[in-house]
């Protein structure tokens, strides 16, 4: 009798550790052992056998198995000089070009093999574990900053954040600041976002783009890590206008920018955390007359017991000149001020540019 097992790759399938000794060997491991995953689970669809199941749950296990974490974490710091600069940029080349077609293998397994309610789930929580804790030091002291300067009163102000990402940030603040929860709203475009900020503050989806809070305007504003510059080029004006339509008058918004003089050299290609790599490919780009900085990222992590690496795409950030952004906020704003993010030093109408290549807007409607 013909076994119906017969056309099927292996029944024991080979682990990582059995088939490689290092990490430039995994991603052809990786694909031979998805395209034979992908035997097994069309064979299971056809007929019902309950070997073919622990065949087809073995080898999905490898392929987030937690061992390719030590082959990669070994490999990759060796390549990378302490402060997390690549010092062998065809190699670098090399492995982000083969980890982003590991990434869509990996993604492609989970969503046709496994039910999951969002494969992108992972990736709020890889942001708030590489990036969480060390945008938040430097944006409270800029809201510090201008809460001393200007004398404000944020005890019974409503509050609105622009862009708020995960909320990490917006929880701290309303700690530090002594605030109820129901005083802020942060609003962002993406609802994996979302998601885990609604966990931590009152938050919802809403792209920027089409605000209107018409009936509830807002006392302050905020905008930190630079969320304007993420926009289309295009529509910065439009998004300016737009915050300032929904500020209260005497009410302000309290954001930050980078010039485009900021330097790519200040982002190192490997941040990380206890759990997770985060590398990034930055470059300067210029298109139409603008420039942009164009940052590949990819993540490599060890959460929630898998080994996963989640290509987030192409993260653009549009780097216009200081004069525009003067002139934008002075066309929909009574009272702006540009201070440099790091000295704090008021910068004036003929500055072109900002030392620490970071700046803050604080820009108010009238009375
Ligand atoms: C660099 S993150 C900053 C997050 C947070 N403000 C912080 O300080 O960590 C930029 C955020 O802007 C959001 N964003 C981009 N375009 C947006 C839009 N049109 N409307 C609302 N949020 C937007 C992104 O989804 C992302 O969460």
């Amino acid at each position: 009798m013909k076994n119906t097992n017969d056309n099927l790759p292996f029944d024991n399938p080979m682990s990582l550790e059995e088939s490689i000794s290092n990490f430039a060997g995994y991603l052809s491991w990786l694909q031979n052992t998805i395209e034979e995953l992908y035997k097994v689970h069309e064979a299971r669809q056809l007929r019902y056998e309950s070997g073919l199941k622990d065949i087809e749950h073995k080898l999905t296990h490898h392929l987030f198995d937690l061992k390719c974490w030590d082959f990669f974490e070994r490999e990759l710091l060796e390549k990378v000089d302490d402060a997390g600069y690549v010092i062998d940029r065809h190699y670098w080349q090399q492995l982000t070009a083969e980890l982003i077609r590991a990434a869509s293998l990996q993604h492609d397994v989970l969503a046709r093999t496994i039910s999951r309610e969002d494969v992108f789930s992972t990736y709020a929580e890889l942001y708030d574990s590489v990036n969480g804790e060390r945008n938040f030091e430097y944006i409270s002291q800029e809201i510090q900053f201008i809460h001393d300067t200007y004398h404000l009163d944020f005890s019974a102000a409503q509050i609105l954040s622009i862009g708020c990402g995960t909320g990490i940030m917006e929880e701290h603040f309303l700690k530090a600041f002594n605030l109820k929860k129901n005083q802020l709203l942060g609003i962002d475009v993406s609802e994996g976002m979302v998601k885990v900020a609604s966990k931590r503050i009152n938050a919802r989806v809403e792209d920027i783009l089409n605000l209107v809070h018409e009936d509830n305007p807002w006392d302050i504003c905020l905008c930190t890590a630079n969320v304007l510059q993420y926009l289309p080029h295009h529509s910065l004006e439009k998004a300016i206008q737009n915050v300032a339509h929904i500020t209260q008058t005497g009410g302000c918004f309290i954001g930050d920018f980078i010039t485009p003089e900021h330097p790519i050299r200040a982002y190192p290609n490997v941040l990380r955390s206890e759990k997770v790599f985060l590398l990034r490919t930055p470059l300067i780009v210029e298109k139409a007359h603008n420039l942009f900085q164009q940052t590949k990222l990819i993540n490599v992590s060890k959460l929630q017991g898998e080994f996963r690496i989640t290509y987030e795409g192409e993260h653009t950030r549009y780097l216009p000149s200081l004069w525009k952004l003067r002139y934008l906020f002075k066309k929909y704003f009574e009272h702006v001020e540009f201070f440099d993010a790091m000295t704090l030093e008021p910068l004036e109408a003929e500055d072109d540019t900002s030392p620490s290549s970071r700046y803050l807007v604080f820009a108010q409607k009238a009375d």
